[in-house]
């Protein structure tokens, strides 16, 4: 009876039960997690995504909301039960308004983000949010995630792009928040509660998205490195010298570009030697890149840099900036990790790394550390591949996000909770701030129909 009523709402053209259209739903990026729907839907409006959760909430079943199904969290896949409904937001992919003078443009949920950085770009305006994934990942799921990516240095997350949101209630009403301005203080800003809770509070239909100015030409360089704090202290430099113009700055360690080296074709570092760390930058300080090159000369004056290439055009920036995105993939071929996206404050960095690794060698001396990210934000990936067979997982994850605690810092930087991060979330938050959640969450969704099991 429900599986009707949701073929009716959505049309032929919406839904599917085939085992084949169904499996790239069913599992999460990584490989990891597993689950089973009794139907894909895939609505064409946000009336119909109404209409779908309206039904939903009447039969009691749940719905689990998929964008790309990119995350790093499995928060898109749903659970074993076969009860729960995708709900995918692929064909809900238009631009509804791009407004170069505001410095804003209105898209649906669906829209691929390559997509809405392109129609930014055609009218010279920039939207900021970039994230190896951003060929296939959707923008619901980059505002549901509160994505980050590499840009974050100077733009913010993803909360900082949005001007408006319109979300599908548990109830199957629709709120709409969908204002273009840059001050508005009446009432609550509802938006911020939807942007960040990985669709367990609401379905992201569609938002208004904030531009920027086109930053004009762009410098690449990859920088050789002998330590990690050296990054540290060179951002800190920099940004002395340059100021805004770092656009992101990306450290990866030696043995993570080793990865990529092997395991993505095409892949070459411009260097004739191997070094243990290097950073990736992108400044813009228009067509006069003598002061950043200045400033890297200083930089290698007072030993804080081994060796640099800058790249001499857009072919050989994009060839780096690819190897930069392809390391999860790179990760992957190599096989399953830890997977530790932390945060600290930047200027605790270098003790994070080095009390991180005494910590592995004395849990589990025979790991592998694939460390790197946007170190700039003070977000690392400090991913472990433990031996084969080893039962040391738990302890290596406690004693790091114990660490993660100790410095002020976050075990959850950017990929979110999802379903596989919950129980850290219990631990390393407040009761309060737990409690607050959960107020949050039974008053949206009483019924508990909205991606449940995932986050809280
Ligand atoms: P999905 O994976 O489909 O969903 C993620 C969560 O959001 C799920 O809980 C889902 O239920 C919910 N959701 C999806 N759409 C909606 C919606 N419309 N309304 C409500 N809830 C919704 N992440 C970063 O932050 N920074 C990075 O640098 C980064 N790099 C990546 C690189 C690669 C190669 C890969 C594979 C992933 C990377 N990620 C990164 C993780 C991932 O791309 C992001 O989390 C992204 O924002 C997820 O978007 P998605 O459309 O794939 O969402
Ligand atoms: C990245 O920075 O590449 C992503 O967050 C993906 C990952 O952590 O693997
Ligand atoms: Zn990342």
């Amino acid at each position: 009876m429900l599986i009707k009523r949701l073929q009716s709402i959505v049309g032929p053209k919406g839904w599917t039960t085939d085992p084949d259209d169904m499996a790239p739903s069913l599992v999460d990026w990584r490989g990891t997690v597993h689950g089973a729907a009794a139907i894909i839907v895939s609505p064409a409006s946000s009336e119909e995504v109404s209409a779908v959760v309206k039904v939903c909430a009447d039969a009691g079943v749940a719905i689990v909301p998929q964008g790309g199904n990119t995350g790093m969290c499995a928060g898109a896949v749903p659970d074993e039960s076969g009860q729960q409904v995708v709900l995918r937001l692929g064909r809900m992919n238009a631009i509804r308004a791009v407004d170069p003078v505001n410095f804003s443009m209105e898209v649906e949920a669906g829209c691929i983000l390559e997509t809405v950085q392109n129609a930014a770009a055609g009218v010279d305006r920039l939207f900021a949010l970039s994230l190896g994934a951003e060929g296939s990942c959707q923008i619901g799921g980059n505002l549901a995630t509160n994505a980050g990516g590499i840009n974050v240095i100077r733009y913010g997350t993803a909360r900082a792009q949005v001007l408006g949101l319109e979300a599908v209630l548990a109830d199957g009403s629709i709120v709409s928040s969908l204002r273009s301005l840059r001050k508005d203080t009446a009432g609550y800003d509802l938006k911020q509660l939807f942007i960040g809770s990985e669709g367990t509070l609401g379905i992201i239909t569609a938002a208004t998205l904030k531009l920027f100015p086109n930053p004009g030409p762009t410098t690449t360089a990859l920088i050789a490195l002998k330590s990690s704090g050296d990054a540290v202290r060179l951002l800190a430099h920099l940004r002395t010298a340059i100021g805004d113009a770092i656009e992101a700055f990306e450290l990866i360690s030696g043995y993570v570009f080793g990865l990529v080296l092997e395991h993505i074709p095409g892949s070459a570092l411009p260097f004739d030697r191997e070094y243990p760390w290097y950073v990736l930058t992108d400044v813009t300080c228009g067509t006069n890149t003598d002061r950043f090159v200045q400033a890297m000369q200083d930089a290698a004056t007072i030993d804080l840099v081994r060796d640099a290439a800058i790249a001499k055009n857009s072919a050989e920036s994009g060839a780096l900036w690819r190897m930069r995105h392809s390391i999860a993939e790179a990760e992957r071929a190599a096989g399953k990790a830890l997977k530790h996206d932390i945060s600290v404050p930047i200027s605790r960095i270098e003790e994070f790394l080095q009390r991180g690794d005494s910590l592995l060698a004395e849990i589990a001396p025979a790991a592998q550390l694939i460390a790197f990210g946007h170190v700039g934000d003070g977000n690392l990936h400090y991913n472990v591949a433990l031996e084969p067979g080893s039962s040391d997982g738990d302890r290596v994850t406690a004693a790091i996000y114990t660490l993660v605690t100790e410095l002020g810092g976050s075990f959850s930087a950017e990929h979110g909770i999802g379903r596989l991060k919950r129980e850290y979330l219990v631990r390393y938050r407040s009761e309060s701030e737990i409690e607050l959640m959960k107020t949050l969450k039974r008053a949206l969704d009483p019924l508990n129909i909205l991606n449940p099991g995932k986050v809280i």
